[in-house]
């Protein structure tokens, strides 16, 4: 079987400690060559080529899409800093995996899903939730069932570890930042979203840790295309204990069901569990592998194209929250009749 040709474009904190490990034992197995590494950051690209042996480095991303055949790229950089990699890399026939979130400019994504679908190219959003399998025992039970509401509870505590990612102008948000996730899972239970409506707590200067200007807290609604509606609360109060909430409850008549990576509750009694824990990292990598190979965009669970609703769900919170919590149609949103952006942006401070 010829291997599939992989280049990484980020070599930060999820490549390294999330995809990279994820696919190590396809590369063992010969499936997947390590081909080319490309990181702004000469330093960094050497240090871990070191550790993973990639053919090639480079230091940008057109030199390495140019010089190298490659059968997929996976584009892990922060959500503001994308240019033109996945226009290139998608016109070149290539298969992209592109971080979540993907960015923090709906026009952008509006671009981007309008290229990656015009060349027909297997695509990726990094919404490995989508794959422990107790989310698809959930998405199982949940076809069976008539859900009328979702409620998820997401206190994160202790600090955020890189600037970007404590900076709302940089990040969005812990809610597009991370919420995400969750926000992709529910729609995964219950379909796309339609409308929401939010508000937040800012956070003024001065209170918390430096240089963090994330909302203290963000709740938010939403209305489900099948007419379920859910409730969303994320806060990042807690910095300095070692308490911290996630919960994710969906009710459908006669259901509770309670939802996280190992375990899947129902009315109290457990209807899923794992002995071992799952890395959905590793099951994520497979699953793409195996569509590039077989050159099949319709296996992916969160196709580029699939993940626009969850983008526009958690960017049109943000667009909501800053009008007051204004009803914002997510089809208004991603036609950019209703807009946020980060520069524009209130919220964060
Ligand atoms: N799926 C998850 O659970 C998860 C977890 C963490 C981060 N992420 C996402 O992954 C993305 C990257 O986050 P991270 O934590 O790895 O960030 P990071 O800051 O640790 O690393 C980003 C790397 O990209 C490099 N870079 C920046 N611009 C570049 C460019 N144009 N070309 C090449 N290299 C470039 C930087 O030098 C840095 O090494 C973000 O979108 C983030 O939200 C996802």
């Amino acid at each position: 079987m010829k291997p599939v040709r992989l280049g990484f474009i980020g070599l930060g904190h999820i490549s390294t400690h999330a995809h990279l490990p994820g696919l190590a034992p396809l590369v063992e197995a010969g499936e997947v060559v390590l081909q080319a590494f490309c990181d702004v950051s000469e330093e960094n690209v050497k240090k871990q080529a070191e550790v993973f042996k990639p053919g090639a480095v480079y230091t940008h991303p057109h030199a390495m899409l140019e010089q190298e055949d490659l059968d997929a790229v996976y584009v892990c950089i922060p959500p503001t800093l994308h240019t033109d990699e996945i226009l290139i890399a998608a016109g070149k026939g290539m298969a992209v995996f592109v971080e979540k979130p993907q960015s923090l400019d709906m026009a952008q994504a509006v671009r981007f899903d309008a290229a990656i679908r015009k060349a027909g190219v297997v695509s990726q959003v990094g919404f490995m939730s989508r794959y422990y399998p107790s989310a698809e025992k959930a998405h199982d039970l949940l076809k069976e069932r008539t859900a009328r509401h979702a409620q998820v509870q997401l206190f994160y505590s202790g600090k955020p570890v890189r600037y970007w990612t404590s900076r709302y102008e940089l990040c969005g948000g812990s809610f597009v930042e991370n919420t995400i996730h969750t926000v992709d899972l529910l729609r995964y239970f219950l379909g796309d979203i339609t409308h929401v409506s939010a508000f937040y707590v800012a956070r003024k200067p001065g209170e918390g840790p430096e240089p963090m200007n994330l909302p203290h807290v963000y709740n938010v609604n939403y209305r489900f295309a099948g007419g379920a509606t859910a409730n969303c609360t994320t806060s990042r109060v807690l910095t300095n204990v070692k308490a911290s909430r996630r919960e994710v409850l969906v009710v459908s008549d006669d259901s509770l069901i309670e939802w996280s990576g190992q375990r899947v509750v129902e009315n109290g009694e457990p209807v899923y569990d794992v002995a071992e824990r799952v890395n959905p990292f590793a099951l994520q990598a497979r699953a793409f592998v195996e569509a590039v190979r077989a050159g099949d965009p319709g296996r992916m669970r969160s196709s580029y194209e699939n993940g626009m609703n969850s983008l526009a769900s958690v960017l049109g919170a943000n667009a909501s929250a800053e009008r007051g919590g204004q009803v914002v149609a997510l089809e208004d949103f991603i036609a950019g009749k209703v807009s946020w952006t980060p520069e524009n942006s209130s919220a964060g401070s």
